[in-house]
């Protein structure tokens, strides 16, 4: 299969380097092989019809722009390299935008547009607009994937759209953010101070470009307005969700909290008529406090009444797991 790029962050680097590590077990297992034939990030492109040399590619984007790889070019490639690369599928990893999901929204529309499959975890054009590149990508008779842009490695939305198919889904709600929920563990659990802790996540690479979208519950937000669409049906834009960050969240609360047996989580719910983002008290036990950058979703259904998954909702080499599961799926779906 030839891939795309766009985007070569801690995402995008995550994934090529999956894509060196795995390259053996893909060809046996599934008779996989993704060829990358371009990669761009915000300074430049590399390309090769042949297929990059990843490993490669990886040494050089340690301290540059993927353009200084051989034969690479300097500008605004994205755009250009996915009209002219032959490929059958485009990976948007770019930054997620909440305001008009740019340059993401472009990227994949143009993707689609020139035939290409699309995968992304970019919550950015999804937010903006869902139904618009959910109806284009059936108009050009291509896949459209975003496992990777709610729960990290956590399946929630082909757990939702597959196997609980025969289901109602009342509700879903859960711990939809690796970043805060890193945050509130480590203050609970040893007390270290939040500004602190919020350096630790984006060490780990698991806050987003901009944290305050973490702090403030957007990135929450994001999800569950992409589950309302995706998995509830709701034509749902972010302004619909009611939204409150953790960043009014004393120590002082997280210890009154603890002595009670409780802790304090983000917790996004989306059910028909509502949406909303918030801290809420959970007790010790119950399936939603999970602790450091774990996910956990429930679902609240008609058949099955109560399901609960848990992951790794954050971090390049999980996000990778989702990323390239939309791969195979597609591989295997359509041959190629
Ligand atoms: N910043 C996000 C988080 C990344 O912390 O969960 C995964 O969407």
């Amino acid at each position: 299969m030839r891939i795309i790029l766009i985007g070569f962050g801690n995402l995008g680097k995550g994934l090529a380097r999956i894509f060196v590590d795995k390259a053996d077990f893909l060809r046996k297992t599934y008779g996989l092989v993704p060829h990358v034939v371009a990669v761009a990030d915000e300074r430049g492109a590399a390309m090769d019809e042949n297929g990059l040399n990843l490993s490669k590619l990886l040494k050089v984007a340690e301290k540059k722009s993927v353009a200084a790889y051989e034969g690479g070019k300097r500008g605004k490639m994205a755009l250009e390299v996915i009209e002219d690369m032959e490929a059958d599928v485009v990976y948007e990893l770019t930054p997620t935008n909440i305001k008009n999901g740019e340059p993401g929204f472009t990227h994949i529309k143009r993707a689609m547009l020139t035939g290409k499959h699309v995968i992304t975890s970019n919550k950015g054009p999804l937010v903006v607009a869902f139904g618009e590149l959910d109806s284009l990508a059936r108009k050009c008779g291509v896949e459209f994937r975003y496992s990777a842009s709610v729960g990290g490695a956590i399946p929630v939305i082909n757990l939702a759209r597959r196997l609980l198919a025969g289901n109602e889904i009342r509700e879903v709600c859960g711990v939809l953010n690796g970043t805060t929920n890193y945050i509130l563990t480590r203050m609970s659990t040893e007390g270290v101070p939040f500004e602190i802790v919020l350096r630790e996540a984006q060490e780990l690479g698991i806050a987003e470009k901009d944290p305050t979208l973490d702090i403030r519950g957007i990135d929450t937000a994001c999800k569950i307005t992409i589950l309302a669409n995706s998995i509830l049906g709701i034509d749902a834009k972010l302004e619909h969700v009611k939204v409150t960050g953790i960043d009014r969240i004393s120590s002082e609360a997280i210890r009154l909290a603890r002595e009670a047996g409780q802790t304090i989580k983000l917790v996004g719910v989306a059910r028909r008529g509502s949406l909303e983002v918030g801290p809420r008290l959970v007790p010790f036990g119950h399936p939603l406090a999970v602790g450091g950058t774990l996910n956990a979703v429930k679902f609240e259904l008609d058949l099955a009444r109560e399901i609960t998954i848990t992951g790794f909702g954050a971090g390049p080499q999980e996000t990778s797991s989702s990323l390239l599961g939309d791969l195979i799926d597609i591989h295997r779906t359509l041959g190629g």
